[in-house]
């Protein structure tokens, strides 16, 4: 049965009603932002410094190992179900065959082993990109001045393979490259990592918002652009197809990534598919609220409140967020 619905009119109908109290507006809220919505991207680097501050992005810093393991506790303790890993690496190990992304002692698997053995009840998240450990900062190999797929997804299976060892459960691949995510399931399901997520950044923007992670990554200065791989920000029904594609790979979620400048797709990815879609407030985004803030342009914790439900009344069933420590501390009280 259906029927359409009749809206009586003024003054029968006064929505303002409805808005007069908080109790009464928290009775009709269509969305609600919970601390398990949220994914936590945290920076980590392998030297004795404790906590570096980033430049770009206000209130995070890189932490060392140690200081991960701490902040991961405090995060579990909070209610936030996954952390997700971004590495600086020391400039020495960056190279032109990214040797370092396939290294079974390397820094991300250290991490994820130092995390499991003492919070094995946190989720974590780890990227599949090439682009912490290239020279140049793309996400894939670069021959001849072109990022060459097929040889950078072979690399993106061994990386993928060694932080699933090193106790990842959720892959993320990051790159855009073609057939990554068929790739990575296949090599998962062969080594018998049966249980292995796969989070696939399947609409993937070539964007301005992600300045700030690249200097948190330690990207000096990035050779070209990614609009190689990365999607042109003026398309929708791309997206949609990026997203079928990884599905019908293997893919268990799927993200969009920019959010904000991509609420759209966010929506039309969740309405067309019904799989679990995941929004990424990138670095910028974070950037810009925190810089107006500074200026006293407006309220911190509205803003970044707003934003986050904003992704939920889109229909993203999760945001990873720079905000989620701090937004899960709100919601707590
Ligand atoms: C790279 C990667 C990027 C981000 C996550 N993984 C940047 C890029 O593609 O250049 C951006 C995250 C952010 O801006 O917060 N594979």
């Amino acid at each position: 049965m259906s029927f359409t619905p009749v809206l009586a009119p003024y003054p029968l109908a006064r929505p303002r009603r409805l808005r007069q109290s908080a109790w009464s507006r928290d009775l009709v809220a269509e969305n609600r932002l919970h601390v398990s919505d949220l994914i936590w991207p945290i920076f980590v680097h392998d030297r004795d410094i404790a906590r570096e501050p980033i430049r770009s992005l206000q209130g995070v810093d890189r932490l060392s190992i140690t200081e991960a393991v701490k902040e991961a506790k405090e995060a579990r303790d909070l209610g936030i179900k996954v952390l997700a890993l971004f590495p600086h690496l020391d400039e020495r190990l960056r190279t032109v065959d990214a040797k370092a992304a396939i290294d079974p002692n390397g820094l991300i698997p250290t991490v994820c082993r130092a995390i499991k053995s003492e919070v094995p009840d946190i989720g974590l998240l780890v990227d599949v990109a090439l682009d912490p450990y290239t020279d140049h900062g793309h996400d894939g190999l670069l021959v001849d001045g072109k990022i060459v797929n097929d040889a950078t997804v072979e690399m993106l299976i061994q990386q993928t393979l060694v932080q699933v060892e090193g106790g990842a459960d959720i892959v993320a691949p990051s790159d855009m490259m073609d057939g990554r995510i068929g790739a990575i399931r296949n090599a998962l399901e062969a080594t018998g990592h049966h249980d292995t997520l796969i989070m696939s950044y399947a609409a993937k923007y070539a964007s301005a918002f992600y300045g700030p992670y690249r200097d948190a990554i330690g990207v000096k200065a990035l050779k070209g652009d990614k609009k190689t791989y990365q999607m042109d920000s003026a398309n929708s029904d791309e997206a949609v197809r990026e997203v079928a594609i990884d599905i019908s790979e293997g893919a268990d979620m799927v993200m969009v990534k920019p959010g904000l400048p991509y609420l759209d797709i966010v929506q039309r990815v969740s309405e067309t598919f019904k799989v679990p879609t995941f929004v990424y407030q990138v670095s910028g985004e974070y950037a810009m609220i925190k810089a107006a803030v500074e200026k006293g342009f407006m309220d911190h914790d509205r803003a970044a409140l707003e934003t986050l439900l904003a992704f939920k009344r889109a229909g993203a069933s999760g945001i990873l967020t720079y905000f989620a420590k701090h937004v899960a501390q709100l919601l707590r009280n």
